[in-house]
């Protein structure tokens, strides 16, 4: 950070309205940073109460505490969110409707998602400058801002707590009076991010660890964290596509894998399910029939609930028990975990913004690839490239 570098501009923070949201998007240490840089900070009364910070320590670090969230956005150039603007119920009022033309919005927007179309329509007819974090592309220069990364590592930890609470026997294994107790089995389907810090959480946890993912750099690491590979039996020219990401399998392909992994998740006590392929619908790998044929009593989560999941029987935002077997389709599992999911939150959204703000200027070069990946709206214009195709405007 540069002396003088958010000189003259105006950030507001207001508190999260989505239901069982705890995160904000700034915490005291990312204030002071952007009030040592020249700024202004409006940040909405009890916002960061979720998370555990008080309103007297984000006025200590020179932030002005504001009551009333329709001047927090009048009075704002740059607004700091989590999660996409909603309906406020309280206010009768949509986020998107207390925003003026060329006002900055940088937040999670999904704006590929068909729930959030009309939002991102919204936005364009404000004249709304908005930038996706979700659009954030991992290459080395945008780690320290990958936001979803962040999330992931929280969500494939805690995905395993949330299992191994369920679970009606120990994990590790134990020895007693009456005889030695075998360690559970835990397998992890999808071994990203999040299923790499699953896999991590249950080696601590003393589980016997199971790791399935097609691409072989990733059941690489897998294996460097404890895990037993089970083979997919796809090939990596079948599996691997553009950027060295997963892609969609082809369906003999993904019957195929089905075939080779049901033997462990039917004997898994856990499945931590993760599989995932940019901007398409999550392969469904857990079908009904396996399901039918686990333990009762055992415990499924469902992360990749977003993109549809990967088991054939999750409902979304939904823990449902079927065939005695307890499925979990929450949806912000981040937000159970609001101290560390916030912290990485803010950190990453104030380097990415750093990174394009100068002198009290914003720089929205859309030559450089991470603002190109991430600008949702701008003067009335849809940028995104998903957005674009999903609202049929390509
Ligand atoms: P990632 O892209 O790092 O990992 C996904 C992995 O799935 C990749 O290693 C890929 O090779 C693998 N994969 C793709 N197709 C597969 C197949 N057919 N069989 C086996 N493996 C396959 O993604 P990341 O960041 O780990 O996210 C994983 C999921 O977690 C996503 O769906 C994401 O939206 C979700 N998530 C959910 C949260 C929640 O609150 N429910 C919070 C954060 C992330």
């Amino acid at each position: 950070m540069s002396e003088g570098q958010f000189r003259g501009l105006s950030f507001g923070i207001p508190r999260e309205i989505m239901s069982g949201e705890r995160r904000v998007a700034a915490i005291p240490d990312t204030v002071k940073k952007l009030v040592d840089g020249g700024a202004k900070v409006f940040f909405e009364k009890g916002a960061g109460i979720g998370s555990y910070f008080s309103d007297d320590e984000y006025k200590k670090v020179g932030a002005a505490i504001i009551d009333d969230i329709q001047k927090l956005y009048d009075e704002s150039d740059i607004i700091l969110k989590v999660k996409e603007p909603l309906f406020n119920e309280e206010l009768g009022k949509h986020e998107v409707d207390m925003m003026h033309e060329g006002q900055v919005l940088i937040t999670f927007l999904h704006p590929a998602a068909p729930a959030n179309h009309e939002m991102v329509k919204k936005l364009m007819e404000k004249k709304v400058t908005s930038l996706t974090l979700d659009g954030i592309p991992r290459i080395s220069r945008a780690q320290s801002m990958d936001a979803l990364t962040s999330m992931s590592t929280v969500a494939g930890y805690k995905s395993v707590l949330m299992a191994a609470d369920r679970l009606p026997k120990f994990i590790p294994m134990i020895g007693t009076a009456v005889g030695m107790i075998q360690p559970s089995s835990v397998m992890v389907i999808g071994a990203g991010v999040a299923g790499l810090q699953a896999i991590a959480t249950a080696k601590r946890l003393g589980a016997v660890v199971h790791a399935a993912d097609i691409r072989p750099d990733a059941a690489e690491h897998a294996k460097s964290l404890g895990a037993k590979i089970v083979e997919t039996g796809v090939p990596a020219d079948v599996a691997i596509g553009k950027g060295g990401y997963a892609q969609s399998l082809p369906k003999e392909w993904l019957l195929k894998e089905r075939e080779a992994i049901k033997e462990t998740v039917v004997k898994s006590d856990i499945l931590i399910l993760t599989a995932l392929v940019p901007g398409r619908l999550a392969p469904v790998l857990v079908t009904e029939e396996m399901v039918k044929q686990m333990k009762p009593g055992s415990a499924i989560v469902d992360v990749a609930i977003d993109q549809g999941g990967n088991c054939e029987l999750t409902k979304g935002g939904e823990l449902t028990v079927q065939y005695g077997v307890s499925i979990d389709g929450t949806k912000n599992i981040p937000g159970m975990v609001p101290i560390s999911s916030t912290w990485m939150f803010a950190h990453n959204i104030f380097n990415y913004i750093t990174s394009f703000i100068n002198n009290g200027r914003l720089e929205i070069d859309t030559s450089d690839e991470i603002i190109a990946s991430s600008l949702v709206t701008k003067g009335g214009k849809l940028y995104h490239a998903g957005a674009r195709e999903a609202i049929g405007l390509d």
